[in-house]
């Protein structure tokens, strides 16, 4: 099931900056199922892929090479080309009238571009003294659509998660590399080389960027300040680790609580159940809880397994798995631009 569309009375001109990535191409069907009417849709991506096609709708675009004419008279301006042509273009769109939400690392942590989860806060999209609004991480945001709603009932003061991420989530050739891997590992082949730096077909990995003073995964990291941001909680503690698995799409997250107050499973179950973006799929006795598969095409945030914590007497226990290109990417963005473009 696909999110509810929003109501725009305008069409909108609309630029895909890494419209042949994996973001970017998921950006173009979220675009074409929704209702953010737009009159025109480029897409855009590096001089290498001029020329190329991808598909919107039923349509089929031809990839240009970006430059600054791309930008001229675009309303809302997606970015997914990585930190590097965030840094560079995203200034020039936003100087050219352009609303620019930005998927990459780039502009999370300035203090003058707000970081957005709709769900949870974006009253805090409205200022954007930079015309630039980032969308934040893909594990991040699955776990506060999940968690918004607890905090805003009963302030969560300590978050410990551990991560199942999809290889989706590394880029469109690290997926290639992955189903490569698995075929050779099927066939009891040598593995190939690619992508991914080391096997992943039938073991995890911890491949991000890793910041050795503080022994952290930049994952992790982001995760932390990410989280202290958008909840405008500085003081909240979160103790992230991140784990890469064997799933094409869809990340997962065993993630444990500790409240200001203890909260029950029912009355954790009632509030999320009313929780917009969270589908509750939670019936232990029969065994149903979310997988990767069921999350893969979803919009909606699925959450399962809710528990009290027996190790932690008044915390709770969660289990929450989400479509990390959509709403960990592409639908949370255009979700954005919707929310501010409807007012
Ligand atoms: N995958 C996820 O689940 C996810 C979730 C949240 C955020 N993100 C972020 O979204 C961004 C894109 O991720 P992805 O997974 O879609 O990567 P990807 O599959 O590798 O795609 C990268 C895209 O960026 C374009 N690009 C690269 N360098 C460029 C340049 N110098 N100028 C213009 N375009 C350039 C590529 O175009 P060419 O075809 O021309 O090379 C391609 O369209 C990253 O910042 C990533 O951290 C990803």
């Amino acid at each position: 099931m696909v999110t509810e569309p929003s109501r725009t009375d305008r069409r909108f001109r609309v630029a895909v900056l890494g419209a042949t990535g994996a973001v970017g191409r998921k950006m173009l069907e979220v675009l074409a199922e929704r209702r953010l009417a737009a009159s025109e849709v480029r897409a855009l991506a590096s001089p290498r892929s001029a020329g190329s096609t991808v598909a919107y709708g039923d349509r089929t675009l031809v990839v240009a090479p970006v430059s600054e004419a791309a930008f001229d008279g675009v309303d809302v301006a997606l970015f997914s080309a990585g930190s590097g042509p965030s840094k560079e273009w995203g200034p020039i769109a936003a100087a050219k009238g352009a609303l620019v939400i930005d998927n990459s690392s780039a502009w999370r942590m300035d203090a003058d571009v707000p970081l957005c989860v709709p769900e949870v806060n974006l009253d805090a999209a409205r200022v954007r003294p930079r015309g630039i609004v980032a969308n934040p991480n893909c594990s991040t945001i699955q776990m506060l659509v999940a968690l918004g709603p607890l905090h805003r009932v009963a302030r969560i003061r300590r978050i410990v998660v551990s991560t199942y991420q999809a290889i989706s989530g590394a880029g469109a050739q690290a997926v290639d590399h992955f189903r490569a891997q698995s075929r050779a590992f099927a066939a009891g082949d040598p593995m190939p080389k690619g992508a991914i730096s080391k096997q992943l077909a039938g073991s995890l990995l911890m491949e991000w960027k890793r910041d050795v003073n503080v022994g952290y995964q930049e994952e992790e990291l982001k995760m932390i300040h990410e989280t202290r941001k958008i909840l405008c909680d500085p003081e909240i503690r979160v103790s992230p680790t991140t784990v890469r698995v064997p799933v094409v799409n869809g990340h997962s997250e065993s993630i444990a609580i500790e409240l200001e107050r203890p909260m029950s499973a029912t009355e954790a179950r009632a509030i999320l159940e009313r929780a917009p973006g969270v589908r509750v799929v939670d019936d232990f006795a029969s065994g149903v809880y979310p997988t990767p598969l069921d999350a893969d095409g979803e919009d909606d945030v699925l959450v399962g397994r809710i528990r009290e914590d027996l190790g932690h007497p008044g915390g709770l226990l969660l289990w929450v798995v989400g479509d990390n290109l959509r709403k960990g990417a592409a639908t949370n963005a255009v979700q954005i631009a919707e929310g501010l473009l409807s007012h």
